[in-house]
């Protein structure tokens, strides 16, 4: 089915300068950028993000992280795009991720692992909606 994701870009990734290749991935496999916005996360804005992990261990340190420098948020849309999404990124632990992934391309660690996807349909409305009005997305 045609869905949409959020995609977020991680203060490490951007730092790396390497926006321009993992967008290349995106469009590679045929999902479309149709919202975005660079941002730098306020501490409020990244515990609202997060907030289903509030009780994790690695709350505090993720917050931290994600408020460290600039984000890259995107909106994807295509066929498939929560899981085409979660593939091309690769397992939450760079250690872990597929050869050629993002997460194995360019993530460091489990907390500095340059990409965020949405992990089901119904929260990538939520996420959507966190960060972008309707009349942001660009349907195209
Ligand atoms: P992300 O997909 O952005 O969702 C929550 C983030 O928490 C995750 O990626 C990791 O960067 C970070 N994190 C740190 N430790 C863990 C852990 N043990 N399990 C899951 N996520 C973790």
């Amino acid at each position: 089915a045609l869905e949409r994701t959020i995609s977020i870009i991680k203060p490490d990734a951007v730092a790396k300068n390497v926006i321009g290749q993992i967008y290349s991935r995106f469009e590679n496999a045929g999902l479309k950028v149709v919202a975005a916005k660079m941002k730098h996360l306020s501490k409020k804005e990244a515990e609202g993000f997060y907030a289903v992990h509030r009780e994790r261990p690695f709350f505090g340190a993720l917050v931290e992280f994600m408020t460290s420098g600039p984000v890259m948020i995107q909106v994807l849309e295509g066929e498939n795009a929560v899981a085409k999404n979660r593939e091309l990124m690769g397992a939450t632990n760079p250690k872990d991720a597929a050869p050629g992934t993002i997460r194995a391309d360019f993530a460091e660690s489990i907390d500095a692992n340059a990409v965020h996807g949405s992990d089901s349909q119904e929260n990538a409305a939520i996420e959507i909606a966190y960060f972008f009005s309707t009349t942001e997305l660009c349907p195209r």
